[in-house]
């Protein structure tokens, strides 16, 4: 049974990775300071409470465990927050991914996969964005995971390790029947903001100045169960990839206005009462956002599955479960 070592594992998508990597017989050990993720969510073999910003900590479960693997998904994520601390922006993201690749090299894992983002592309012309796009983020959140995927692409290329940065775009949906889903609360992320809302008649803070048709942003939404099928695709592709760094979108080829979701959300959650206030857009948020994922099909074989049908009634349930457990 092959090691793997999942950071941010009792997050929304390391804890998903998790019970998908256990499920395909990898041994799964999980390290998460809990500053976002619940224990609740661990699914993993044996769990570590350790900030990675702790090196002599994080070093100790190297010297226990012979990984064949890192999945490096811990990191803070939240947009507007990036800008006001950029410090602790830079210690918790920068730092701590040193201090993994440190260890990768130092220790002699073979693989590392790191959790990127759209946001390392922010405003784009030309659509679907592929990964020779010119790399420009708009939010200190994104200026993060690129210097992350410059630093893990310097040290790859000394070919002591082979590293893939997965480019998520907006990651959607829960695997409900395991009780795994989107962990933030107060919830961060659009979908489960505007659910928790209409379920608990809160207005809805709609942003309309985007340049698009209908003023709202667009972007392309991926189920969270196809993302973690491309992080173990990779895994068992990266073998054969005669590249030491490489770097992949994950997008779902199809992108909605904010107004298209929120017209879905609406068909399943009737809740005619709620006011809608309307407001300007974020600072580093761009007006649209859709993926090319031909690198993602050609490399991995891999390609969106779940419709956005699907993600928002999984998603549903997750945040209507949340509500009526107190420890929420
Ligand atoms: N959710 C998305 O739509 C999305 C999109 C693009 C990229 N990403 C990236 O994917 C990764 C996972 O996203 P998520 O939605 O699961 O986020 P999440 O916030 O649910 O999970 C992140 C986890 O990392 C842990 N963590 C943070 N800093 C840590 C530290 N210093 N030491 C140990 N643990 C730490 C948190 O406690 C949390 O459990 C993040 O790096 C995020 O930036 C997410």
């Amino acid at each position: 049974m092959k090691t793997i070592l999942i950071t941010g594992g009792c997050g929304f998508i390391g804890s998903h990775l998790s019970l998908f990597l256990k499920k395909k017989k990898y041994k799964t050990i999980v390290v998460d300071n809990l500053s976002i993720g619940k224990k609740s969510l661990f699914r993993g073999h044996k769990f570590y409470k350790i900030n990675l910003q702790n090196k002599k900590k994080l070093e100790k479960i190297f010297e226990k465990y012979k990984f064949h693997a890192v999945f490096h998904l811990a990191g803070l994520s939240k947009l507007t927050e990036s800008f006001k601390k950029k410090k602790l922006y830079e210690k918790n993201n920068i730092l701590s991914t040193k201090n993994i690749i440190n260890l990768v090299k130092k220790y002699k894992v073979d693989y590392l996969i790191f959790s990127s983002s759209a946001s390392v592309y922010g405003r784009q012309k030309k659509f679907p964005i592929n990964e020779n796009a010119k790399l420009k983020p708009i939010s200190y959140y994104g200026k993060t995971k690129l210097i992350c995927e410059n630093i893990i692409k310097k040290n790859s290329q000394k070919k002591t390790f082979k590293a893939v940065c997965l480019r998520y775009f907006n990651v959607v949906g829960s695997n409900f029947k395991s009780k795994l889903g989107e962990v933030h609360n107060p919830p961060i992320h659009l979908v489960p903001i505007f659910v928790n809302n209409l379920l608990k008649n809160r207005p809805l803070d709609l942003r309309l100045n985007f340049k698009t048709k209908d003023g709202s942003g667009i972007r392309d939404y991926v189920d969270v169960n196809d993302i973690v099928n491309a992080h173990y695709l990779s895994l068992i592709k990266m073998k054969k990839i005669s590249k030491f760094f490489i770097a992949i979108n994950l997008g779902s080829k199809k992108s909605y206005s904010v107004k298209d979701i929120l017209k879905l959300i609406r068909k399943k959650i009737k809740n005619k009462k709620i006011k809608i206030i309307f407001s300007k857009k974020k600072k580093g948020e761009p007006d649209k956002l859709l993926a090319s994922s031909n690198l993602a099909t050609k490399i991995l074989n891999w390609k969106a599955k779940k419709n956005i049908t699907h993600s928002l009634k999984n998603m549903i349930a997750w945040e209507k479960y949340k509500i009526s457990v107190k420890s929420y």
